[in-house]
């Protein structure tokens, strides 16, 4: 039998990620209620649910972009909704966001938007910066684009700049949202191995949201299923597959109905 991601990761059991019964609502809609997690350092943690249901909202909470209205999101140890200005500025150092619609900056080109986490936390010469930026342009197939502007681009080729964006400073702690979304087949699953690769050479602590089992078998150590503002089913890729709730099958078959 084919070793599975599960059984070959070292995971430690240091927790970096903790929701503790994390609940938020916009004006009367709720949208997280009482939701509990964890991520262990090593681990990539894979977030399913119907649209709409809270998961980019969720992923906004683990870097400070979003406060509980109660509940607490921790990362490191650090209440991300009353952690020091300087500390939080460390955190997002070593963090990765990529964001669901890319959030490029139009005006500047490729190379510049994949170059900014670069000028802002770093003081390395230009050289330096221009090589980590082709070399991450390299790494998701966009080489030779650096003076594209994301309006000249699909939808695709933004979401794989906003990916070396995400990976430029090599984070330890890396947040995809939707890493798949307007990729084709070929080129997703190069993304979803990137993924899985980084993790397991850099013991990075990651999580996906996804609603594809293709991007999950390959990048997820364990899945959750997020509905009603709450985890609603929870295990390893292989014994989601194999749950026989009749929600997650239905939402398996067809996860954006
Ligand atoms: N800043 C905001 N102000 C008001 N409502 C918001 C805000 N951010 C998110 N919402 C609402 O919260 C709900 C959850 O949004 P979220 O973006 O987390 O969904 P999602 O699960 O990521 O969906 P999708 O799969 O379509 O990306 C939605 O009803 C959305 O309209
Ligand atoms: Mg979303």
């Amino acid at each position: 039998m084919t070793a599975q991601p599960s059984d070959v990761r070292t995971q430690s059991s240091e927790v970096v990620i903790r929701y503790e019964q994390v609940c938020k609502r916009f004006g009367s809609k709720v949208v997280l209620h009482d939701l509990d997690l964890t991520v262990r350092r090593g681990e990539t943690l894979a977030i399913m649910g119907p649209s709409g249901i809270g998961k980019s909202v969720t992923l906004r909470h683990a870097v400070g972009l979003l406060h509980p209205d109660s509940g607490r999101v921790l990362v490191e140890g650090h209440d991300m909704a009353t952690i020091e200005r300087d500390d939080l500025i460390a955190l997002r150092r070593r963090m990765g966001y990529l964001f669901q619609d890319g959030a490029l900056i139009n005006w500047l080109s490729v190379g510049e938007n994949v170059a900014l986490p670069l000028r802002e936390n770093t003081a390395l010469p230009e050289s330096e910066i221009r090589e980590r930026v082709e070399a991450k342009l390299a790494l998701v197939q966009m080489h030779g684009t650096w003076d594209l502007r994301p309006p000249e681009l699909s939808g695709g080729m933004r979401k794989r700049v906003g990916l070396a964006r995400a990976l430029v400073t090599d984070p330890e702690i890396v947040f995809y949202d939707e890493p798949n979304t307007g990729l084709d087949p070929e080129i997703s699953m190069s993304v979803n191995h990137l993924i899985r690769d980084l993790a397991e050479r850099l013991s990075i602590t990651s999580i996906v949201i996804t609603h594809l089992v293709s991007c999950i078998l390959v990048v997820a150590d364990r899945v959750v299923l997020i509905d009603q503002g709450r985890v609603f089913a929870e295990g390893t890729p292989e014994e989601f597959l194999e749950n026989e709730n009749e929600r997650l099958k239905r939402f398996l078959a067809k996860p954006y109905d």
